[in-house]
């Protein structure tokens, strides 16, 4: 009842206009990359981890070989190759676990974006609780809105009405779910063109339950030049 953990780290951070991609950006003595699997080694319920790289990634390899993360050969981890977008990504890390590792149907996996490198553990450990729940197909974690929001017109040049703020939620990661069936519902949405931004999104297309598991609104996403200074702020205060 173990749990691996696949990480897609395949893009190239277009919106951090950054020289090399944002994953690999250098924040409090280690990468960023570095700092997302150490949130995850002290999971004692830690089957694996497989990270998933741009097939024209040239740092991966020089970290797997330097990084004193990987050292002590303690922690197993795997990689293979990302697509053209997360969601590719992501089927393709699990076909990986289920094809080359040979891992069974209904092992639970964790996604996590390689830029969330501030996860904590508490929450890691809340959302893993949810294996034990019968009347759930997976869960991620996320926060509730606390802005008013504003819903604007076509061309967002005014505000056409506002949004109840009640039930809205911001979706965070890990997600997690069992192997093969967010797999097949990764390609089933493919199929009908519906549009994936995360694994939940897929699930809920096919009318998976899927759970919501407050967690803590600092697991913030790199995604802009101002969040290296946040993330490094808050990679200090652990
Ligand atoms: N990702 C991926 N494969 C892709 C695109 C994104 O594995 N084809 C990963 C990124 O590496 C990141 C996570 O998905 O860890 C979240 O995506 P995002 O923040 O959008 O990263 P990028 O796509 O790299 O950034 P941008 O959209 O600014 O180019
Ligand atoms: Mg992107």
């Amino acid at each position: 009842n173990k749990v691996w953990v696949l990480i897609p780290a395949a893009g190239i951070g277009s919106r951090m206009r950054s020289e090399i991609p944002k994953q690999y950006l250098s924040v409090c003595g280690a990468t960023i990359l570095e700092h997302t699997l150490r949130c995850f080694t002290d999971l004692s319920e830690l089957a694996g981890i497989i990270v998933v790289v741009n097939h024209e990634d040239t740092y991966w390899q020089s970290l797997l070989q330097e990084s004193q993360l990987f050292s002590n050969g303690k922690l197993k981890i795997r990689y293979t190759y990302g697509g053209s977008d997360r969601a590719e990504t992501v089927q393709n890390g699990l076909h990986y676990l289920l094809n080359d590792i040979g891992l069974s149907d209904d092992q639970w996996v964790m996604v996590h974006d390689a830029a969330r490198p501030c996860v904590r553990l508490d929450d890691l450990l809340a959302l893993l609780a949810v294996r034990d729940d019968c009347d759930l197909d997976g869960a991620i974690l996320g926060y509730r809105v606390k802005d008013t929001m504003k819903r604007s017109n076509a061309d967002a040049s005014k505000i056409g009405f506002t949004e109840s703020r009640e039930n809205l939620w911001h979706a965070l990661t890990p997600q997690m779910f069992r192997l093969k069936e967010l797999f097949d519902s990764l390609v089933e949405a493919k199929l009908a063109k519906h549009v994936v931004t995360d694994e939940a999104s897929a699930m809920e297309f096919l009318g998976k339950k899927v759970g919501l598991v407050e967690g803590a609104s600092d697991n913030i996403k790199l995604t802009s030049p101002s969040d290296l200074r946040l993330i490094e702020f808050l990679l200090k205060a652990r």
